[in-house]
């Protein structure tokens, strides 16, 4: 039994060789070398050969993990192996679309392959612990790190938040080819204020239990080993030092059982949050509200030994923890084989395998969304037509990799140019970079490096424009314009691009616009001028394939937005699952005094849950009936769905509620079951759903969960703009 071995192994060790499981450094260098001689580097090698460290991040690749894991087993006193920790957040070296572009698919069997394939390159370059999936629900679109998440919806995400930790994490941590997973950041680092990075949070409890809470709860359910605090303070306390978040929610409410880990210095930030006075009063904050491990501020390692002995801190909070993270350790099967995941024949056989290149093509034409598409004008015809690519995007082989893959190579990601050119299609592809888009280092863009200025590469862009059929305008976001730190007050399209869009559309206006972004931008001008527009996303390793498969249609567009695109910057944050307002908008009236803008719709562009097709879909014969069963109320609906297009295509059938009336204004949609389905011209398929009241209640403002009768509306529809409607009454 673990928790006999974990009791057996605490009762050997030291106070300090208990904080040291608590302690995690950061190892951006190179361990095979000579022992470093002096400064941070030597400090963390010589605490590792004293068990004054329990993990390690950003170490990776067989020999250097090899090279701290021998330090540690073979040269501490008790050998007790290092875990080894890294942020794999869409892929290691082999990179799938970026995690709100995969949530795109709605398809969770691929998200879960798409985290599988993540563990097994990850953990064959020594990996054992992932800090993904990052799970928090985002309505700001300026906020970076929606790249990062699955989206605004909490029912949605938490189906893939479980996804992903099942992909991670397989069914037995002991196989080398599976990671543990981290849910973060917990809790509310989305509803940052304005969308500002690391900017305060202040959201009510009913916020928290029913939107932001239930991705994490999922992941709790699927048995995530770790959950990662969030930067911010939510409500006043910074969330690593929330004795109500870790200890009565996460801990108690939820019974986990794994470790709660510090983003980087989060404890050494309760200082500056005005909440801890030095780093002694910040470790014993952190660790009396539940953070087990400390990353990188060093106060758990230079201060708990003595906050223990001074009694300010309970022995019981430190073994606790202790146990949390051997517990880990154990099952992993580090203290087995402490080197059981680092061998280099497996290294050099999986990192980049060819193999994994079906799944992650797949997912990446999935996530793609189609948002216009005028006069059929896609897909692509495959003879004889002019085509003009043009845009800088369209090259680049970084971009397309996206944010937060660390240990991925620069130009690795196939571009849109040469997937276009080596396309089996007799068509002549011409290709004009137009304006260059970044000025100097890519991996740290602020708009001082966007290029605003030189318009050089419009003439020939304009050039080869005029003489094409059809133009492909391959515009967006550099794949480090989103991502951690990289909030935006602007949301079009950055640089010259929306210039160069218009001067394109001013001599061939047969323009696809082919957006590589990671986050909803507003797009207003390009929805009400360019006839066919389409969602990629930063699609990863095979970004060209994908986008030009899906132009042709090899692969007809089935990807359905995760996230609202507003129409404008000042309706954030937007999102469809909003409450009712006392004054509803009507637009058909002349009264000022309602919820509207002056200058702007209230809806946004494209609405969650929105993606077209090259086909049609019809829904029809929409039924709801309730029934009671154990006790218990239950409703089911079914509707009929028809492709009446002329080509074999997937819709998402999405069914969403509303608790019209209740003891806490609701909101006036919330998605609770989707269907995929695939269908051939002509093809119709009966779809049924089944609710129960867990489906229908919600959580009041002190976490009480609440199912309440009475009348609720029931909406089917291909987005959260449904199309059909009923109502019951549940007595
Ligand atoms: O995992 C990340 C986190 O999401 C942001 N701060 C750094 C951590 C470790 O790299």
């Amino acid at each position: 039994m673990i928790s006999e071995k974990v009791e057996a192994l605490l009762a050997k060790m030291t106070l300090e060789e208990k904080i040291g499981q608590m302690n995690q450094y950061s190892g951006f260098m190179d361990f095979t070398g000579p022992q470093p001689k002096g400064g941070q580097q030597a400090k963390k090698y010589k605490d590792i050969e004293k068990g004054l460290v329990g993990s390690m991040l950003n170490v990776h690749g067989v020999e250097n993990v090899k090279a701290v894991q021998k330090i540690a087993v073979e040269n501490s006193r008790l050998g007790i192996p290092l875990i080894f920790a890294f942020d794999i957040v869409h892929g290691y070296k082999t990179i799938s679309p970026i995690p709100l572009a995969e949530a795109a698919s709605w398809n969770l069997s691929l998200i879960k392959r798409s985290a599988e394939i993540a563990a097994e390159e990850a953990s064959a370059a020594g990996i054992n612990l992932t800090f993904a999936p990052m799970v928090d629900i985002s309505r700001d679109a300026r906020w970076g790190r929606v790249m990062e998440g699955a989206g605004e919806d909490p029912y949605l995400g938490s189906l893939i938040a479980k996804a992903r930790v099942e992909g991670f994490q397989g069914k037995d941590l002991g196989l080398p080819h599976t990671i543990a997973a981290t849910a973060k950041h917990f809790a509310a680092y989305g509803f940052a204020e304005a969308g500002r990075e690391y900017n305060t949070v202040d959201v009510g409890t009913t916020t928290l239990y029913n939107t932001i809470f239930p991705p994490f709860k999922a992941a709790v359910d699927a048995d995530v080993k770790a959950v990662m605090n969030s930067f911010n303070v939510l409500n006043g306390i910074p969330a690593t030092a929330d004795q109500f978040l870790i200890r009565d929610v996460l801990k108690k409410k939820w019974n986990f059982n794994g470790f709660v880990v510090s983003d980087w210095d989060s404890v050494g930030e309760l200082k500056n949050h005005g909440f801890a006075q030095d780093g002694r009063d910040a470790a014993k904050k952190a660790i009396i509200a539940g953070c087990d491990m400390d990353m990188e501020s060093y106060h758990f390692i230079e201060e708990l030994a003595s906050l223990v002995n001074d009694g300010e801190v309970d022995l019981q909070l430190i073994n606790d923890a202790v146990r949390r993270i051997l517990t880990l350790k154990f099952e992993l099967g580090l203290f087995d084989d402490p080197y059981k995941y680092l061998s280099k024949k497996r290294e050099k056989e999986t990192v980049y395998s060819q193999k994994f290149k079906k799944d992650i093509l797949n997912i990446a034409r999935q996530s793609i969304v189609l948002l216009k598409n005028n006069n059929q004008l896609l897909p692509l015809k495959k003879d004889h037509q002019q085509i003009a690519i043009i845009g800088d995007l369209a090259q680049d082989k970084t971009s397309a990799l996206g944010s937060w893959r660390i240990a991925s190579d620069d130009g690795k990601a196939e571009s849109l140019v040469e997937a276009m050119q080596n396309y089996p299609a007799t068509n002549s592809i011409r290709y004009a970079q137009g304006p260059k888009f970044i000025k100097g280092d890519v991996h740290f863009v602020k708009e001082l490096n966007v290029n605003t200025t030189d318009k050089s590469g419009f003439e020939e862009a304009i050039k080869i424009a005029k003489q094409a059929d059809i133009v492909i305008m391959n515009l967006g976001e550099h794949g480090f314009q989103s991502g951690e730190g990289r909030s935006r007050t602007k949301l079009g399209l950055p640089g010259l691009q929306q210039e160069l869009l218009e001067a394109v559309y001013e001599v061939n206006p047969n323009i696809v616009l082919v957006l590589q972004n990671g986050r909803p931008l507003t797009l207003t001008w390009a929805e009400q001028h360019i006839p066919a527009i389409v969602e990629a996303w930063q699609l990863g390793s095979f970004n060209g394939s994908a986008i030009a498969q899906v132009l042709y249609g090899d692969y007809n567009p089935s990807g359905k937005l995760p996230m609202s695109f507003p129409r404008s910057v000042g309706q954030l944050p937007l999102y469809y699952n909003h409450l009712p307002t006392g004054r509803p908008n009507d637009p058909s009236q002349q009264d000022v005094f309602k919820s509207f803008y002056i200058d702007q719709q209230n809806t946004p562009l494209y609405p969650f849950g929105y993606g077209l097709s090259y086909t049609q879909f019809k829904l029809s014969n929409f039924s709801v009936n309730s029934f009671s069963e154990s006790n218990e109320f239950k409703v089911s609906i079914s509707v009929e769905l028809t492709n009446t297009g002329s080509l074999f295509g997937t819709e998402t059938v999405q069914l969403y509620i509303q608790d019209p009336v209740a003891q806490i204004s609701r909101p006036i949609k919330e998605l609770k079951s989707f269907r995929q389905v695939s269908l051939n011209p002509n093809q119709k398929k009966l779809i049924n759903f089944l609710l129960s009241e867990k489906d229908l209640g919600y959580y009041l403002p002190n976490g009480d969960w609440i199912f309440e009768k009475g009348k609720f509306n029931f909406f089917i529809g291909t987005s959260s703009d449904t199309s059909l409607q009923a109502e019951l009454n549940l007595q």
